[in-house]
């Protein structure tokens, strides 16, 4: 009986199919548009941003997306179901013809998007029916450096708890990973996490310039004797949240200059 009964749910919401999908599509679209809005409104992104929108069902997620980066952006939807694709795009008809919003049949572990093309992933309701490990691994490889990852889900369908959704979120390599369970009127929590892809680490990205980054020493700071590291933190226009931890070692002795996340302040270490 309760196998039944997953069936037929599975059939109306988890993968959404036929007659029972399109009705499932028509009951999401009222009973999650406050979450898919929140989630939205959460990650505000702005004009000319790329938006990943994972599982997105009937296509709310994608409406609002597509209406916060305007022309110059670009949402891409991607959805396992035949039913939700084709609902979502009766959803955004106008914004599917400018070419804002990009409706693909792919899912969390597959997006076909590029590696680091992306400026925020969002999901909503679907991180249960993930292979997590995949689905994580997919989402840090499409989001650019520093870029956003929004999950939230009705806690009574997540399928594991909200500490171990953030271990795994973690341990996919995402940094500053925040989880809030929040309390709602008529329906069971949310749980909300928020995360953003690292930052790679210094030897790997472009060589920058090196001008504009003196400016950003403190006052009275050396230059110390590992110029490839040290002379690198934290990139211009980024926020110094670089993991000492990250910092390739060199000889014994050196002297690096890290920045201690959260703080903001340069400090010494000595390795
Ligand atoms: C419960 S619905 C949520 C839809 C919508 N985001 C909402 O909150 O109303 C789950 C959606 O995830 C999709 N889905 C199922 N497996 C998925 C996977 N592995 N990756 C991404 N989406 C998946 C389903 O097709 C369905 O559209």
């Amino acid at each position: 009986m309760a196998k039944l009964l997953e069936h037929v749910l599975d059939a109306f919401f988890g993968h959404p199919r036929g007659l029972p999908g399109r009705i499932g599509g028509a009951i999401m679209a009222r009973g999650n548009a406050e979450q898919e809005r929140e989630a939205i409104e959460r990650l505000a992104p702005s004009a000319g941003h790329h938006l990943l929108v994972v599982g997105h069902g009937p296509g709310v997620g994608l409406a609002l997306a597509a209406d916060r980066v305007g022309p110059t952006g670009q949402v891409i939807g991607v959805d396992p179901s035949a039913t939700m694709r084709q609902l979502a795009a009766e959803r955004c008809t106008a914004a599917v013809a400018a070419g804002v919003v990009d409706i693909r049949d792919g899912s969390a572990e597959h997006t076909g998007c590029a590696d680091q093309s992306i400026d925020a992933v969002v999901s909503v309701n679907n991180v249960m029916l993930w292979d997590r490990q995949a689905g994580l691994a997919e989402a840090y490889r499409v989001l650019r450096p520093h870029g956003q990852l929004t999950i939230t889900v009705h806690r009574h369908v997540l399928n594991t708890s909200p500490q171990q959704l953030t271990d795994d979120v973690e341990r996919a390599g995402f940094v500053d990973v925040s989880l809030h369970v929040r309390p709602r009127r008529m329906n069971s929590p949310a749980v909300d996490l928020v995360a953003r892809r690292a930052v790679p680490p210094v030897d790997q990205r472009a060589q920058p310039d090196r001008r504009k980054q003196r400016s950003q020493y403190e006052p009275g700071v050396p230059r110390t004797a590992c110029a490839a590291h040290s002379e690198s933190h934290p990139p211009p226009g980024e926020p110094a949240a670089v993991r000492c931890g990250r910092i390739r070692r060199c000889q014994p002795g050196t002297r690096h200059i890290f920045a201690c996340e959260g703080s903001g302040r340069w400090k010494y270490l000595t390795v």
